[in-house]
């Protein structure tokens, strides 16, 4: 076979074989094929796309470039949870030890923030002695153990993947829905769960900027789930503003720490509540949505969830003293409360903007190297739909330095205005089964 050949048949609109795409990706990681031209065969199909059995393929050439984890005989279903990402998104963090809690196994590889979304692995490692990186044994050995593991992507699973997206990155090929679903799905496959929910993001904030692109992706991942035999269930999520309040990783560790404790904002909550119950129902481990549901709500009023936070938390290293005092967690030492100019309705808040706010703060990178600063960042102070008087405080921003003009400006900027009464914007827009 050659490469060239490859390149042209999908430059033309043709189809290549399972065969084909095995050994395009194999010879890749081999190095008998070159960048550019893996380049090249990465931008035809951005324009040409890959059919059903073309994404298959690739997928299952990507999860099998490293090991597939088993869990043998846990007697319970493992489950996995992914987020395509997003602004304020520490679902991770809450949903896992609820999902732990409720009688599953959850075993959850994560990945860093990059740009202006934030990753679950920067989150926990704003918790002092954590380490995220910890070997696929090790995982597994948890997983059985605790009931729950979260750590960094291994190199172990799904390199080719990781080779592929560094590519992708570079070269204008992230955007394509059959390359977006094939490298998650990839990963899942290689976590070796029963079950997985998928939070497909949807607005400015997101990858998938529109409900129909966020559907199509959706689909993509459940039909290539249902194909290689893994239950994947999507939720098309809004990401038109932050998730919850808090947008930073020690902020958001401590929010997540609040809602594991009863007291998080409404839609965080009801967000993890529909993924648990979906990924439940998913994995055969409740009778219906609504047990599911009910069961899950328990584990946050009787306090277990927090117990399995606790012991996750423990089994990576860190400080265990945090959960129960956020005032352990790093903090900046600048705060500075970003108050309204004007009186009326908030009609909308910018997630891209607040973001981006953050990440210059130092919440994020915007490059693979940079270091991110675990205690700074944004708590919203109020949301869309309600009211504000002037002066009122509408966001405080914890930084290292003092806040920069720029930044509050465009804090600011990211706060729309209605002179009348507005809904909140829709949370969970569409569930693909
Ligand atoms: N997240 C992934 O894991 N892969 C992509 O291609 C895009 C988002």
């Amino acid at each position: 076979m050659r490469a060239v050949d490859l390149i042209a048949r999908k430059r033309d609109g043709g189809r290549l074989s399972d065969e084909e795409i095995g050994w395009l990706i194999a010879a890749y990681l081999r190095d008998e094929v070159a960048d550019y031209q893996v380049a090249s065969w990465l931008m035809a199909v951005c324009w040409r796309g890959l059919d059903a059995g073309e994404t298959t393929a690739l997928t299952l050439a990507l999860a099998d470039s490293g090991r597939r984890l088993s869990f043998g005989d846990a007697g319970r279903p493992v489950v996995d949870k992914h987020s395509t990402g997003g602004v304020g998104d520490k679902t991770t963090l809450v949903l896992a030890p609820m999902l732990a809690a409720s009688g599953v196994l959850v075993a959850k590889m994560s990945g860093r923030g990059l740009g202006h979304t934030g990753g679950t692995i920067d989150k926990l490692e704003a918790i002092p002695g954590v380490r995220t990186e910890v070997g696929a044994e090790n995982f597994v050995a948890t997983v059985k153990e605790r009931g729950i593991a979260i750590a960094a992507q291994s190199p172990e699973l799904a390199p080719g993947d990781g080779r592929l997206y560094a590519l992708r990155d570079v070269t204008g090929t992230v955007e394509s829905i059959p390359l977006i679903a094939s490298s998650i799905m990839s990963k899942k496959i290689a976590t070796g769960a029963n079950a997985v929910v998928l939070d497909v993001k949807v607005g400015e904030g997101a990858l998938m900027k529109d409900l129909d692109s966020a559907r199509q992706l959706a689909l993509t991942m459940v039909e290539l789930g249902r194909g290689v035999g893994l239950p994947a269930v999507a939720v098309l999520s809004g990401m038109s503003e932050p998730l919850g309040n808090a947008i930073g990783n020690a902020l958001e560790v401590r929010e997540a720490m609040e809602t594991l404790q009863g007291n998080g904002p409404e839609d965080l909550v009801s967000l993890c509540l529909t993924l648990g119950e979906e990924v439940l129902v998913a994995a055969g481990a409740a009778p219906s949505h609504e047990a599911a549901r009910e069961r899950l709500g328990a584990t946050l009023r009787d306090g277990s969830a927090l117990s399995r936070l606790r012991s996750l938390v423990e089994a990576m290293g860190g400080d265990v003293r945090c959960i129960d005092d956020s005032a352990r967690l790093p903090r900046a030492p600048h705060v500075h409360d970003l108050p309204a100019a004007r009186a009326g309705h908030v009609s909308g808040i910018d997630a891209l903007a607040c973001g981006q706010v953050a990440m210059r703060l130092g919440a994020g990178r915007a490059t693979k190297s940079d270091r991110v600063d675990p205690a700074v960042g944004i708590v919203l102070r109020v949301k869309s739909g309600e009211h504000v008087a002037a002066g009122q405080a509408l966001a405080t921003v914890h930084s290292r330095q003092p806040v920069s003009v720029d930044s509050l400006r465009q804090l600011s900027g990211a706060f729309r205005w209605s002179d009348s009464p507005v809904r909140p914007p829709a949370l969970v827009l569409d569930v693909i089964r």
